[in-house]
Parts: C-alpha cells; sequence; structure tokens
C-alpha cells in the first residue's frame, strides 16, 4: 500500500467558483470571492478584520509593516518553527530573540519566555504549531506586562479554539496559511487577522503597494495614489474562488482530520504507555483542527528508524522543523553564537509525522499504525 503524507482534498464547489470568478472577468484581488472569503474568516475567527493574503508569510511581512518594526527592535520568536515566523521581522532589521518550546505541546514555553521578554521586547510571535493553541493568557500577560505586541502565526491554526476562542484572535495581529499543505487550501495564501483597530486602516493600504486605491474603489477619491510604504500582498480572485469552497467545507474537513487523528491515537496510546514514544498532548479547554499527528521517540536513532521502517513500506512520514537558531541565517543573525534551546533541538531530531488527510481510509490508519507497531 502506498500513503501519501497528505492528499488534495476537493470540497466540492472550487471549481464551479474559479469558473464564476473567470466568468465575472474580474482576476485580480477584491472580487466577490475575496471579499466573501473575508466575511466568513471574520465569523469563523471572531477577528475584526481578516484580509486574505498572497501567504501566511506575506500576512506575517504585512503585520511587521504595520507594527512599524525598525532595525534592532527585539522579536521574540521560537525557533522551532517555518523560517517565515523569523523572516518576516528580520526583514525589517529585527534582532530576532529565540524562544524554546515545551516538550508536551512543541509550543512556546511561556515560562522560558517570561526569562526572556523584557522593557525592550517589541513583539512577541508565537506560533500554535499543529493547531494546538499556545497557552495565550500566560503569552498575552508576559506581552502586557513589556508592552509588547503580539503576532500570532496561526498558519497550522485553522478551525483551532482555545476556551472558544479561534487561534489568530488573541494577539493584536495574526496570520493564517491556506498553502497546500494545510488543512483548508488555496495552493498558496493565508490570510492577515486584524483583532486591534488601529492596525485596520493602513492595512488596506499597505497591502496594495501603499496606495488608496480601496478609497478609489468606494469612491472616496477620484483616482488613487501612493501614500505610504507598502507592498504587493493581495491574493487573487482564483486563489479566492477556490479558497471560497474550502472554507465552506472547514468544519468538516476538520472533522474528518480530527477523527484520523483519534484512531491514530486510540491504536497508539497502548506503545506510549508502554513507554516507546510520547504523542503530542491537547491541553484542556484546546479544540485542535488535526493538522498534524506526531511520535515523539526517546532517541533520534528510534525516529530514524521509525522513518526508514514507515518510509520502507510506502508510508510518507517525516520529520518536521530544523530549529531556526542552529540555520545557516539564524547563526549569521547571532553573530556567530547561536543560543543553546535544549527542547527544541532534541525534539527536532526525534519527532515523526505520520499521513493525515481528510478522506484517510480506516485500512490505511489501520496499515500505518500495523507498521508503527513492528517498529
Ligand atoms: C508555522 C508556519 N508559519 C508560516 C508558514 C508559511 O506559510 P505560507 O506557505 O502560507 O507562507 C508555515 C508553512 O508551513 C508554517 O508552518
Amino acid at each position: 500500500m502506498k500513503i501519501p503524507f497528505i492528499k488534495n482534498f476537493i470540497a466540492g464547489r472550487e471549481m464551479e467558483y474559479i469558473k464564476a470568478a473567470v466568468e465575472a472577468n474580474h482576476l485580480q484581488g477584491d472580487g466577490r470571492f475575496a471579499a466573501e472569503c473575508n466575511a466568513l474568516l471574520e465569523k469563523i475567527t471572531g477577528a475584526r478584520c481578516a484580509l486574505i493574503v498572497s501567504s501566511c508569510t506575506s500576512g506575517l511581512e504585512l503585520a511587521a509593516l504595520l507594527a512599524d518594526v525598525k532595525p534592532r527592535d527585539e522579536v521574540i520568536v521560537p525557533s522551532f518553527t517555518f523560517v517565515s515566523t523569523a523572516s518576516a521581522f528580520a526583514l525589517r532589521g529585527a534582532k530576532i530573540k529565540w524562544c524554546d518550546i515545551r516538550e508536551d505541546t512543541l509550543n512556546m514555553d511561556e515560562q522560558f519566555l517570561k526569562g526572556i521578554a523584557s522593557e525592550s521586547t517589541k513583539i512577541i510571535a508565537p506560533v500554535h504549531y499543529a493547531g494546538v493553541v499556545c497557552d495565550m493568557a500566560s503569552i498575552m500577560e508576559t506581552a502586557q506586562k513589556h508592552s509588547s505586541l503580539v503576532i500570532e502565526d496561526a498558519a497550522q491554526g485553522m478551525m483551532s479554539y482555545l476556551d472558544g476562542r479561534h487561534a489568530g484572535s488573541f494577539g493584536q495581529m495574526a496570520s493564517l496559511s491556506f498553502h497546500g499543505t494545510k488543512n483548508v487550501v488555496c495552493g498558496e495564501g493565508g490570510a492577515i487577522l486584524i483583532n486591534d483597530e488601529r492596525f485596520i486602516d493602513r492595512a488596506y493600504i499597505l497591502r496594495e503597494k501603499g496606495t488608496n486605491r480601496r478609497q478609489f474603489i468606494n469612491g472616496q477619491v477620484d483616482k488613487y495614489t501612493w501614500v505610504d510604504l507598502g507592498g504587493s500582498f493581495v491574493a487573487s480572485e482564483i486563489a479566492a474562488a477556490f479558497l471560497l469552497g474550502q472554507l465552506e467545507y472547514a468544519e468538516e474537513i476538520t472533522k474528518a482530520r480530527l477523527e484520523v487523528c483519534a484512531a491514530y491515537r486510540r491504536a497508539l496510546e497502548p506503545l506510549e504507555a508502554a513507554g516507546r514514544f510520547k504523542l503530542g498532548r491537547v491541553p484542556e479547554g484546546c479544540r485542535e483542527n488535526g493538522h498534524i499527528f506526531y511520535m515523539l521517540m526517546n532517541t533520534p536513532d528510534d525516529a530514524s528508524k521509525m522513518l526508514s521502517l514507515l518510509k520502507g513500506a510506502g508510508i510518507g512520514a517525516c520529520q518536521h522543523y530544523a530549529p531556526l537558531h542552529l540555520s545557516p541565517m539564524g547563526i549569521k543573525l547571532a553573530g556567530g553564537n547561536p543560543v543553546r534551546l535544549p527542547v527544541s533541538e532534541s525534539v527536532a531530531k526525534r519527532i515523526v509525522r505520520l499521513p493525515v488527510y481528510p478522506q484517510m481510509t480506516p485500512a490505511e490508519i489501520d496499515y500505518v499504525v500495523g507498521e508503527v507497531e513492528k517498529f
């Protein structure tokens, strides 16, 4: 049996919507489908303003611009994350301070954060790993203590909740990803979520190359002009059309993924109890979204063996991030003297992620579990 790590899932109306966008003769951004995606995202996430953008990375870069990050401003980022969480701020010249993660959720360690945050901390950028929301009460408290802003990297957080609040609704701003590998997709895409009123008007300008194009479209000015420094962050209407088809089905997609993860968990818990590996923990009050199912092996050697066993059986299992503080760019940013982050460094070598997709069959799940059991 061949089991890929992910499989495209088409909810049903994506092609019909793309056809409608083409027929409406509006392929650039901000058409009917973008407006519907934004409205639906605001409804689901509770954000004051949601704007779809070309990727989660561009959403983070836009958030960094809106937060006015300047050279040498301090930004705290977990090292166990995708490049974009750090590069969005490093691009503006920020000084990146690395935070370690918790071994039970692989999320930013809020106690570690308390130890490194200070009056110089301009931004804290937590990542909701595997769609498990970080301990936001603690992170927000630390941010408030030091008057820092919180920009959530909610790339993996679509349909994830903590105490009834959606990922990305805690900080001043957040960014979601609809990259082809995520739960709800449009190829390349994302959304900036803005919860702090102060940033909304400027977001409309900065995402449109620093122009007041929106005022022109709304009939408020005769022609639009360059009014601020911005970039090209707007998502195309083709991506928005596809995305709407997926967003309308987000609850069902999430439910199906959660069922796959629950089946894995039920089958693998006895092995966890026998001390073979640890499974990720979902803290009280968290509703995860089934984005990632992982095992944390006891040693890097166990992880290599497990990966080659699964690969040999045709199963697309894989590891995840190489810690950014030890990447060539991370070391360069640290002036050649990287910090040590024991949990991030250890976890990166021991994690093994199993395939998850909504249409995964019980036979496919059994096959994966059977191969894991062989280990
Ligand atoms: C935590 C995290 N942040 C950011 C990104 C970047 O997302 P995008 O490809 O939509 O820019 C990813 C993508 O995998 C991610 O996992």
